[in-house]
């Protein structure tokens, strides 16, 4: 089979059918290698996983952390078999993070999640044994009390941001993004669940509550052993987080820098493209109601670097207002414009910025089913955004009510500019299963449900992972029986087809995808194996395989988030 697909469609590979078994499924003919699970040392020497979870917070930090997401390899080498490999870490399950699960909190048990959130950046090559992590001066762990800074219209010194203590970490890192000079984007999602209190009568201002900061922050409850996640004794931390965060991975001594002007949300993703020399940012706001953004620099990405000026510091910020007729428009989030006005109690850009969610609701954007992942086709640049499942609220872009299975919607911004300020858009992807909802167009090799992480390769296959949680199994009532275990599907836009690539293991999401350049190592990660689930149960920390042993299957083991690289065995191009 050829590589382009010329003709006959670009997917070549035979379908894995649905599954609930505890593993990993990928097609005839491929492999897939297990690479830095959860507590893998990051350097030689370095401190060792322990399977009963007894490893320190200062052990965690000289570890890759958990639960795996959004993901970039960054090739060093020409054939690209040699690289960075960058990856979020989104949470903690603290059933599997502690010896004792989290029946007590200590300011120890705080400081080991912090450590385990964030990002890493590990050295990787492919030798003749499979991929492997390599000792480098690159590799690094950025976590939740990393020193960070803050940049573009929001200052570190704002008084909104003063908080006890120095500016520090980021966490709850779902998807992310790369930029054209290279570095990585992370996106905080939501951090409003690391905060709060048990300080009597508290209750959250109108802001906290916009992005739900409420009292109870079960099952963390950090907030008992560290007066830094207090809500009540220090509200303006939480102000600290909810940004995009931009790491230089070929620098390993530079600090995270907070890039303000692409504003504060529960960021899912941050996809970059260009476009007439700027860049552009798409970024979803995964709550179910809330909107998609995007950020155009002012010039030219490279004309303003050669000022010394960061492109994500220096543009405008919009959000999307999708018509029912399929038009869209894109709304400025700019102060003094529109409805963000002094006399309607806006007092700059800054302030545009930390109330984004408020600005937003002024301004009219539309209500969207859990906005998650955006990808731009590399060849037409249209753009493609998961609506993971929701409510049904918003209009007909949202063609469910209520959704509990989500979908794809895809836009083209006017003549394929993604500068441009109006669009056309459709539903690329309607999930589910035909059994109980006969609107799907769908059938035994492709039903899936709440797609949440894609990307393109380079040939334009789409590549779409699926996030079907406990709690919208319920919401779906027995919808997903036939569905099983998160998966990961490749498409083809010209025609429409769907096809499933891979299954998970029981309790996990599929998330993080990127690629060799080569496309002939493709790197994806399962995030949370061994989650409580409707239908096996719920761990606890006498028995942490409750649910799921993956990826080693050992008696006195407990499962671990990893990376996957898969590889056909002919070292063919993926998806061929
Ligand atoms: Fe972190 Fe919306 O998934
Ligand atoms: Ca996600
Ligand atoms: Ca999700
Ligand atoms: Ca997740």
């Amino acid at each position: 089979a050829g590589s382009s697909g010329r003709g006959r469609g670009l997917l070549r590979f035979k379908a894995v059918p649905a599954g609930a078994a505890d593993t990993l499924t990928v097609p005839e003919g491929y492999t897939a290698q297990v690479l830095i699970p959860w507590g893998t040392p990051i350097r030689a020497g370095g401190p060792a996983w322990k399977k009963d979870a007894s490893n320190t917070a200062a052990e965690q930090a000289q570890q890759i952390g958990m639960h795996h997401d959004g993901m970039h390899y960054f090739p060093m080498s020409r054939g690209g078999d040699s690289g960075l490999l960058v990856l979020n870490h989104e949470y903690v399950d603290t059933t599997l993070l502690y010896k004792d699960g989290n029946a007590t909190v200590s300011k120890e048990k705080v400081d080991k999640a912090l450590h385990a959130h964030g990002v890493s950046v590990v050295k990787v090559s492919r030798h003749k044994g499979g991929w492997r992590l390599r000792d480098s001066k690159y590799n690094r762990r950025i976590h939740g009390n990393t020193p960070m800074t803050f940049s573009g219209p929001v200052k570190g010194s704002h008084p909104e941001l003063a908080a006890d203590g120095p500016v520090r970490g980021t966490l709850n890192n779902c998807s992310s993004g790369y930029t054209p000079w290279g570095t990585y984007v992370t996106c905080e999602e939501n951090w409003n669940s690391y905060f709060g209190t048990d300080k009597a009568g508290w209750t959250p201002d109108a802001e906290q509550k916009r992005y739900g900061v409420q009292a109870s922050s079960a099952p963390y409850n950090w907030h008992k052993a560290d007066p830094r996640f207090d809500i009540a004794a220090n509200p303006k931390e939480a102000n600290r987080f909810g940004w995009v965060v931009e790491i230089d991975p070929f620098d390993p001594k530079s600090t995270p820098v907070k890039r303000t002007a692409l504003g504060r949300v529960k960021h899912e993703s941050a996809t970059v493209t260009e476009s007439r020399g700027r860049v552009v940012v798409y970024t979803g706001d995964d709550q179910d109601g809330e909107y998609v953004y995007k950020f155009v620099s002012s010039e030219p990405w490279r004309r303003l670097r050669a000022r010394r000026k960061s492109p994500l510091d220096h543009g405008t910020l919009y959000v999307a207002k999708f018509n029912d007729d399929g038009t869209g428009t894109w709304l400025p989030l700019v102060f003094g414009k529109g409805p963000l006005t002094a006399a309607n109690g806006w007092k700059d850009q800054a302030d545009v910025l930390i109330r984004t969610r408020t600005a937003a609701d002024a301004v009219g954007a539309t209500k969207l089913d859990r906005p998650e992942w955006v990808a731009v086709h590399p060849h037409n640049k249209d753009v493609y955004l998961t609506l993971t499942n929701g409510a049904g609220n918003g209009g007909k872009v949202n063609p469910r009510k209520p959704n509990p299975y989500g979908h794809i919607v895809r836009w083209r911004e006017k003549h394929g500019d993604n500068t441009a300020l109006t669009f056309q858009w459709d539903i690329f992807d309607l999930a589910g299963d035909p059994e109980y909802d006969p609107s799907v167009k769908l059938g035994p090799d492709n039903i899936h449900g709440s797609p949440d992480g894609i990307g393109f390769d380079r040939s334009g296959r789409l590549w779409i992972q699926t996030d079907i949680s406990n709690s919208s199994q319920n919401l779906a009532s027995k919808g997903y029986d036939n569905i099983g275990n998160n998966m990961m599907l490749a498409s083809d836009p010209k025609t429409g087809e769907i096809r499933r690539f891979l299954v998970g293991p029981r309790g996990a999401e599929i998330t993080g995808w990127t690629i060799s350049p080569d496309q002939r190592s493709l790197f994806i990660n399962v995030q949370h194996p061994g989650e409580a689930t409707a239908a096996w149960g719920t761990p606890t920390p006498e028995n942490p395989r409750a649910v799921s042993n993956w990826p080693e299957y050992d008696p006195q083991g407990r499962p671990r988030a990893a990376t996957v690289v898969i590889r056909k065995k002919d070292g063919g191009v993926i998806g061929t």
